[in-house]
C-alpha cells in the first residue's frame, strides 16, 4: 500500500510503498482520507513530542471503511478514528489502509461527507470538545462575550462557528487580521483583534471582558485572556502554539472564581466522542467548512505539514490518501 513514512529526518520522509503486516489491530480500514493537524506538521517535519518511535506512518486522523467484518464492526460501515495514538504510537492515517482496535472507531455522522469529516477531524472535534466543557459547567453561551484564540487554525476556527452558531458574541484573535478579518467575520466572529494585544505580559487582574474563553495557544496569550475574564468566568486550553508555559497567577482563580477547563481530545470514551460529532454534525455550516477546506494527494502531505508550522494554513487540509 502507498503510505507516507516519517523517519524522523524531513529529507528521507515521504511516499513508499509500506506493506501491509507492518500494521497492528483487530480491524482493517480502508482508508480514503486523512488530515493535517498541528501534531501531524511536528511528526511529519522530524520534530520532537509526537513520535518516539521512528519509522511510522504519520496521521492522527483518518476516515474510511471498514474493509471486513471484525470485532462487531461490519465491512462497508463508513467509520472514522481521531487521536487514540493515531500517527504518534501506532501507524497513522496517512496510508491506503491502517488497522485499529474496535474502541477507536467512531461511526461518520450520516450528514457529513469523507471529506467533510477528514476536514473536521481531531481539530474540530477537539473544539467541540471545548464547547461541551463550557456547556456542561453551565455556560449560558447565547449572548455571551467569547474570545476564542488561534481563531485563523484548525481548531479555532471551528470553534468560532460553533460557538456564534450558539448565540455567543465571538471576538476572533489572529496574527493574521489583514488577510482572515473576512473570512473570520463570515464564520460568525462580531470583532476580530490581533494576536498583538495579548502578546505582551500583562497585570494579573486586567479589564473583565470575557464570559469566556476557548483557547488554542497557550502561553502570555492565554495568561492575559484569564486576567480579562469575568467574574465566574470559564476557559478552555487545549494547545500550545504560543508557548506550553502559563505565566499567570492565581488572583483571577481566587478574586473573579473563574474556571480553567482543560481539553484533552486522545482518549476520549466514545460517548463523549458521539457528543462531539453529533454537534458537529447539527451546527456546522457545512457550505463554510468546504470553502475553508483544501483537499491535497499524499504527495502534498509533506508541503502541507510544513505550512502549519508556519500558521500559512487557513482553515484546514484534508489529504486524499489515493490521490
Ligand atoms: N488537547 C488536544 O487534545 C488537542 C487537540 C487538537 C489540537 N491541539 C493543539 O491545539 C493547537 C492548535 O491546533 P490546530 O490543529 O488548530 O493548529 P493550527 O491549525 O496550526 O492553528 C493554530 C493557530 O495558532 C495560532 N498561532 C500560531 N503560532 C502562534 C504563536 N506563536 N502565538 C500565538 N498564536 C499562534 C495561529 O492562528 P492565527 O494565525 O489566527 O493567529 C494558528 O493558525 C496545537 O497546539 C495543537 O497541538 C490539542
Amino acid at each position: 500500500m502507498r503510505a507516507l513514512l516519517a523517519t524522523g529526518d524531513a529529507a528521507t520522509t515521504g511516499v513508499t510503498d509500506l506493506d501491509e503486516s507492518a500494521l497492528d489491530g483487530a480491524v482493517l480500514v480502508d482508508v480514503t482520507h486523512s488530515s493535517i493537524n498541528y501534531k501531524d506538521g511536528l511528526a511529519i517535519g522530524g520534530r520532537p513530542g509526537v513520535i518516539r518511535d521512528w519509522p511510522k506512518v504519520p496521521g492522527i486522523d483518518l476516515v474510511g471503511t471498514v474493509a471486513e467484518d471484525a470485532a462487531g464492526w461490519s465491512a462497508g460501515e463508513r467509520v472514522l478514528v481521531n487521536g487514540w495514538g493515531l500517527g504518534e504510537s501506532r501507524h497513522g492515517g496517512l496510508a491506503e489502509r491502517a488497522r485499529v482496535e474496535p474502541h477507536m472507531l467512531t461511526r461518520i455522522p450520516a450528514g457529513l461527507t469523507d471529506v467533510q469529516a477528514a476536514a473536521v477531524g481531531t481539530a474540530g472535534y477537539t473544539a467541540a470538545l471545548g464547547v461541551l466543557a463550557l456547556q456542561d459547567a453551565g455556560m449560558r453561551l447565547d449572548g455571551a462575550d467569547i474570545l476564542v484564540t488561534g481563531a485563523g487554525g484548525g481548531v479555532g476556527s471551528i470553534a468560532v462557528q460553533l460557538l456564534a452558531r450558539a448565540g455567543a458574541e465571538v471576538t476572533a484573535l489572529t496574527g493574521r487580521v489583514e488577510q482572515l478579518e473576512p473570512w473570520l467575520r463570515s464564520l460568525g466572529a462580531v470583532a476580530v483583534e490581533p494576536r498583538s494585544s495579548l502578546g505582551e505580559a500583562g497585570r494579573p487582574l486586567q479589564s473583565a471582558r470575557w464570559d469566556a474563553v476557548a483557547d488554542a495557544v497557550g502561553g502570555t496569550i492565554l495568561a492575559n485572556a484569564l486576567a480579562q475574564l469575568r467574574p465566574g468566568g470559564h476557559a478552555t486550553a487545549c494547545g500550545l502554539t504560543a508557548g506550553a508555559e502559563l505565566p499567570a497567577t492565581v488572583l483571577p482563580f481566587i478574586l473573579r472564581g473563574i474556571t480553567l477547563h482543560g481539553v484533552h481530545s486522545v482518549e476520549q470514551p466514545a460517548a463523549q466522542r458521539e457528543r462531539a460529532w453529533s454537534m458537529l454534525e447539527a451546527k456546522l455550516d457545512l457550505a463554510a467548512l468546504d470553502e475553508a477546506t483544501e483537499v491535497v494527494g499524499l504527495e502534498g502531505a509533506v508541503d502541507a505539514a510544513e505550512r502549519i508550522l508556519a500558521s500559512s494554513i487557513r482553515g484546514r487540509v484534508v489529504v486524499d490518501v489515493r490521490g
